[in-house]
């Protein structure tokens, strides 16, 4: 009797627990989606001005390690420091932590429009992003704790094992696809059962696929089956071919590089994390090339803290060279034209890669079957259904479309339902108006699929520059995507394997065509009008890298192979910048393995 008057109220207890629970992710969604909507986007740090124009220097302590950013590289680097008793070290991010609301895959879009992302664009392009407004892209980059990884897409995508042995050709030892495969493999948790060699299994890093597929995930499979492409782990064997997508998610919910790696570290008595601060400058002697430590600033105040051993910087592609330069790390020249005293004359923010983004739409007669937001979240709280799944990404498929032997994929085929949030997309890409006026027209949320094209290994490079002396300012960003042509002639290829996809029975039966884009019209050339669109609608992939390089000869690279910044004792870049050379994928998983092995690299440096 008793017992079971006591089963009774704990099993009302439980329904309105979860109930609340409902409640409370729905108004959760409902607020931030809301909010993103009227979210203004900040032109500069003007956040950290009266920081930055203060007089005031104050110390913040000694520590072994300074390291800045705890983006992805950061959040495992710092973890992995953190492992050694008697390293101590103090890891400096800009932004505030993770939330409830970010950790939501399907939401991550909306996390572009609020202070998770420091609100960057680029220049006016000249050969892409010709409708965006005023000619400009925007380059999100997450700003909270996690970086990029918390507000990314979660695919995991290691790229080709010819990449690195690309970079190892360029003189990195340590650097060819056998070398870094262990460090893949150390950081992964692998919930999918891929070849058997090539993942981890007990790492921090959680890999699994969003559950239930859903059900066009057949007909992307078949249709690939049908132009010929195999099935396979994509970061296994073979870097070709096609499945459905692998993400950095566990049960269901985003697993960031803070959330892998960083909360069993953060308790850890040797690492201090300070969050909402900006670094503002390394500090370095002049006279000895020696670096002594950094500078950085709260709202209100500036502070200086001492670096023992090395500062390391891990505060992405665009940030780590606009911190460089600000230090006096960077070309001469353009140093010279900013008024900063120049330390050491090197090609940062350079080299600038990004992989060309370019959505392609298609009408179906297929229907998604759509729920109740309550039952998505109900879904969500059991790790399962349509919220697990980053922005309506189902599948994908690495190709190459190049004759004789391959190099490695050249294009990737990424798969997605697209968002019925106009709005929301217009801004994140923002579309001018006629551009988004024809994506309006022709949106059938609930039966379209877009097939995204990446442009993997493009031979067009941007660079990041200074705008001034000031860290108040942004840096310029510019992405100079397709200013070489073959990176036009190499997408037009990759629209030829879009309409083989079209013409597959999988996809004829469910009654695919192509949108036609109403922009163009005037050229008549079918190559020139396809050419005309792809400048139109290419936008970013998000993957910056490559502005800090790693190779041996200075004039060129700006890092050795042990990622030690060219004549400066102390100083190291542990992030995407490193890449010399694109990868073939997402580049997550290759940024993580950069930090992995910086980690034993400075483990072994100075634990003897
Ligand atoms: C919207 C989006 C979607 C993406 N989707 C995918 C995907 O699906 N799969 C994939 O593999 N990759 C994806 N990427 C790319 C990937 O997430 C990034 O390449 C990767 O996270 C970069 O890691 P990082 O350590 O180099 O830089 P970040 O993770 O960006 O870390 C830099 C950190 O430094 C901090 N910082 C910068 N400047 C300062 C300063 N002055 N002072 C203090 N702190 C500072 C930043 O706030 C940030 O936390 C995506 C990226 C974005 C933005
Ligand atoms: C696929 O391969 C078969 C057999 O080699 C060939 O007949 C067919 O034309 C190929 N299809 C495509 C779309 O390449
Ligand atoms: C197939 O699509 C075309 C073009 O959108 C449309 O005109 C036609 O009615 C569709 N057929 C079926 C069977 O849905
Ligand atoms: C979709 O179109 C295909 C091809 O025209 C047709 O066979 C199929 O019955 C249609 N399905 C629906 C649900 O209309
Ligand atoms: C400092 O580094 C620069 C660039 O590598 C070099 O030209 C200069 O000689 C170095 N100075 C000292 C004192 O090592």
């Amino acid at each position: 009797m008793n017992s079971l008057f006591i089963m009774i109220i704990y099993l009302l207890l439980n329904v309105v627990n979860c109930s609340i629970t409902t409640t409370y992710y729905k108004q959760l969604i409902d607020q931030r989606t809301r909010e993103a909507r009227t979210y203004k986007i900040p032109k500069n740090n003007e956040q950290f001005r009266k920081g930055i124009e203060s007089d005031d220097m104050q110390n913040y302590g000694e520590y072994d390690f300074v390291v800045v950013g705890a983006g992805s590289a950061g959040s495992v680097l710092a973890t992995r420091l953190s492992e050694i008793a008697n390293f101590n070290t103090l890891l400096l991010e800009a932004g505030d932590e993770e939330d409830d609301f970010s950790q939501i895959p399907a939401m991550m879009i909306y996390n572009q429009l609020s202070r998770k992302n420091w609100g960057y664009y680029s220049t006016p392009q000249r050969y892409s992003c010709l409708g965006m407004n005023n000619q400009q892209c925007m380059v999100p980059r997450g700003k909270l704790v996690g970086g990029s990884s918390s507000i990314n897409g979660m695919i995991y995508v290691r790229g080709s094992c010819k990449d690195y042995d690309k970079w190892s050709d360029l003189g990195n030892h340590g650097w060819s696809c056998d070398d870094v495969l262990p460090y893949f493999k150390k950081s992964e948790n692998s919930q999918i059962r891929g070849d058997n060699g090539y993942h981890g299994i007990g790492g921090y890093w959680n890999v699994e696929y969003s559950l239930p597929s859903p059900d066009l995930l057949e007909n992307i499979i078949a249709a690939n089956l049908e132009i010929n492409q195999s099935i396979v782990d994509y970061n296994g064997r073979s870097g070709f071919g096609s499945n459905q997508l692998q993400f950095n998610i566990k049960h269901g919910k985003r697993q960031s590089l803070a959330k892998a790696f960083l909360e069993n570290a953060r308790a850890r008595s040797n690492l201090k994390l300070v969050t909402n601060i900006l670094v503002t400058k390394v500090i370095i002697d002049p006279e000895s090339n020696v670096t002594k430590g950094v500078e950085f600033v709260t709202q209100n105040t500036k502070f200086r803290a001492l670096a023992k051993k090395e500062v390391i910087v891990s505060a992405g592609a665009i940030n780590t060279p606009q911190i460089l330069m600000l230090s006096g790390i960077g070309p001469k020249k353009h140093l010279e034209e900013i008024g900063i005293p120049v330390i050491a004359d090197l090609p940062v923010g350079k080299n600038l890669i990004e992989h060309p983004y370019l959505p392609v739409v298609l009408h179906t007669n297929y229907t998604i079957k759509d729920t109740t937001m309550e039952n998505k979240i109900d879904l969500y709280l059991k790790g399962l259904g349509p919220l697990t799944r980053p922005d309506g990404m189902t599948g994908l498929a690495f190709i190459n479309t190049k004759n004789g032997v391959p190099e490695g994929p050249t294009i990737e085929m990424l798969f997605t339902e697209p968002n019925p949030d106009l709005s929301i997309i217009a801004k994140i890409f923002n579309l001018k108006e006629t551009t988004a006026a024809f994506l309006t027209e022709m949106n059938h949320p609930e039966s379209d699929i877009t097939i995204n094209l990446l442009l993997l290994r493009p031979k067009s490079r941007g660079r990041v520059f200074l705008k001034s002396i000031s860290p108040t300012d942004f840096p310029n960003i510019d992405l100079n995507m397709l200013s070489k042509q073959e990176d036009v002639d190499t997408l037009i290829e990759g629209l030829g394997y879009v309409w083989r996809i079209v013409q597959t029975n999988a996809f004829k039966n469910i009654n695919a065509t192509l949108l036609e884009i109403k922009m163009c019209n005037n050229v008549n050339n079918i190559k020139r009008k396809l050419e005309c669109l792809i400048r139109q609608m290419t936008t970013t992939c998000y993957h910056l890298c490559g502005t800090t390089a790693m190779g041996p000869d200075e004039k060129k690279f700006v890092v050795d192979d042990k990622l030690k910044v060219h004549g400066i004792r102390n100083l190291r870049v542990v992030d995407a910048s490193i890449f010399p050379l694109p990868v073939s994928g997402h580049i997550n998983a290759a940024t993580v393995m950069v930090a992995e092995k910086a980690a034993d690299v400075i483990k072994k440096m100075y634990e003897e």
